[in-house]
């Protein structure tokens, strides 16, 4: 690269790029040869359709001229990314794998050690606990990438990050298949009384009785909401002698045997199980009360994994002292403490809290529905990969504050060729600049998409030459609609 060209830069704050070597020929051979690159590179360009619940997997082939080529940011030095509050060490090693330098560090850092630091860095990494805020954003001059190792982005001011043209990601599936195990578990624990005898047990009392205690051979489980977590549910359930019906508001293809049933009501009248699975939304608020309780059959159980705004728990524990229902499983709820300790799930919380726990057949847990080792990894895996995809191919799917936007991979073949990533504005106008500027080179492909204020394109360009690739770079920072423009190559 004869002329120096920016790696990439915000029109508001300018950036001040550090100078350094770009990556070197051996460390991207070496990052190519990486089985994991290779998923990312797979993975590029083809995420699956939603509704497939990314049960699919996509094979690269190494060695062939079509094999996608790694690209660098351009002119980049080292990027470096700050990952804090003891995330994965799987992400701490992939994103080390990929050239990046990555600083570790396992607490949480304040908002003013935040500010004070992270204008050094290209992505952050945190879990719940460090808060994003406005004023860091405003001093994270070359931040391109926030990556939320947790399910939420609570923590993260997500208006002031896509003012300031910054992905940010998370991984909200990777604990799907441990809710699905303690659901299991959960069936088996209220057909069998299973938490009653074991408190009687702790108290010194024997208490062997088999009145009103069931085998789940040849139940049927109701599955309120056949997403990721119901869906795996039906095939574990299945797989322990259970028959499964589902509801849900879109048409979804039954897994195995299951079928989908006509209606909610259809469902809470023929169920031995309801558990639901359905995600908070004004529509789920409540879902279940007093009404579709007494729908339920009588003795039947409910499970409760998915988010507490779902059940009405009063009229919950209504039908448990009339004992209408046989029992119910509850893992989350309207309100909840904000951390562990004595004595902090109570009435002063939630007015019902000592009535619920009176009751017979009932298991109270404290949202562990997805805390387990396995899903801590796999948010590693997840959001590490979000991370490196985007950095180094502007591939935004999964992102929570931008559109979706992927190009299929540059291929080894086309050593010419550019991707730029231009996030911009949503403006009337802001296609027809670019369009201007690009429009007298070859585009081999385009797509843009937009989010609100904010939109997104990338575009590769081929047979472009050094003083192109400047010319290109300088015109588009140029332009009245853009937030931030960064060229791979
Ligand atoms: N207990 C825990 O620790 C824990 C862990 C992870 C997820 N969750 C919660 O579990 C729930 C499900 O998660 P998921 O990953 O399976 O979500 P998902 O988005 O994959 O699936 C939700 C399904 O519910 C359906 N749905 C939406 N509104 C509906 C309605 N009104 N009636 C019927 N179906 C409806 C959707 O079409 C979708 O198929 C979410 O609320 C999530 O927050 C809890």
């Amino acid at each position: 690269m004869t002329a120096p060209v920016q790696a990439f830069t915000r029109a508001k704050p300018a950036t001040s790029p550090r100078d350094a070597s770009p990556f070197s020929m051996m460390a991207m051979q070496q990052a190519i040869a990486e089985p994991l690159a290779q998923e990312i590179v797979a993975l590029e360009g083809q995420s699956p359709p939603s509704h497939l619940h990314g049960r699919t997997r996509s094979v690269s082939i190494p060695g062939s001229s079509k094999a996608p080529r790694m690209l660098q940011p351009v002119n980049m030095d080292t990027i470096r990314i700050l990952l804090l509050e003891n995330v994965s060490q799987g992400a701490v090693k992939m994103l080390r794998e990929q050239g990046f330098e990555v600083d570790f560090y396992t607490g949480a850092w304040g908002e003013d050690e935040l500010v004070e630091k992270i204008g050094d860095y290209h992505a952050i990494g945190i879990r719940s606990k460090t808060r994003l805020t406005r004023r860091v954003f405003e001093a994270a001059h070359q931040l391109l990438v926030v990556g939320c190792f947790c399910i939420g982005t609570n923590q993260v001011d997500l208006e002031a990050a896509t003012k300031h043209g910054i992905a940010v990601f998370n991984s909200p599936f990777a604990n799907s298949r441990s809710v699905a195990e303690l659901v299991i578990g959960e069936l088996v624990c209220l057909s069998r009384q299973l938490a009653d005898r074991a408190m009687e047990m702790r108290q010194g009392t024997w208490n062997k009785v088999s009145k009103g205690c069931y085998e789940l051979r040849g139940k049927l489980l109701g599955i309120v909401g056949y997403g990721h977590i119901g869906s795996q549910l039906s095939v574990l359930a299945e797989s322990m002698g259970m028959r499964v019906i589902y509801h849900d508001v879109l048409p979804l293809m039954p897994l195995g045997s299951a079928r989908q049933a006509d209606s909610l009501e259809e469902l809470l009248s023929t169920a031995d199980f309801v558990s639901l699975h359905v995600p908070e939304l004004p529509e789920t608020r409540g879902m279940i009360g007093a009404k579709e309780l007494a729908l339920m059959k009588p003795g039947a159980y409910l499970i409760n994994n998915s988010r507490g705004t779902v059940v009405d728990i009063p009229a919950l524990v209504d039908s448990l002292k009339s004992k209408h229902l046989g029992g119910c499983a509850v893992d989350v709820f309207p309100r909840e403490p904000a951390k562990n300790g004595e004595n902090t799930f109570n009435d002063e919380l939630n007015s019902w809290a000592s009535e619920l726990q009176k009751q017979s057949n009932v298991i109270m847990t404290p949202h562990i529905g997805g805390s387990t080792e396995e899903a801590q990894r796999m948010i590693g895996i997840e959001v590490g990969n979000a991370l490196c995809r985007y950095i180094l191919y502007g591939g935004s799917t999964g992102a929570v504050n931008f559109p979706e936007v992927n190009l299929r991979p540059i291929t080894e073949q086309e050593t010419r060729s550019i991707r730029i990533c231009y996030v911009h504005h949503n403006q009337p106008g802001a296609l027809l600049a670019v369009n201007e500027i690009i429009g007298s080179h070859n585009v081999d492909k385009q797509s843009t998409d937009s989010l609100k204020d904010l939109a997104y394109l990338l575009a590769d360009i081929s047979d472009v030459s050094e003083s192109d690739i400047q010319d290109i770079y300088s015109r588009l920072t140029k332009t009245p609609a853009c937030i931030l423009t960064r060229l791979l190559s």
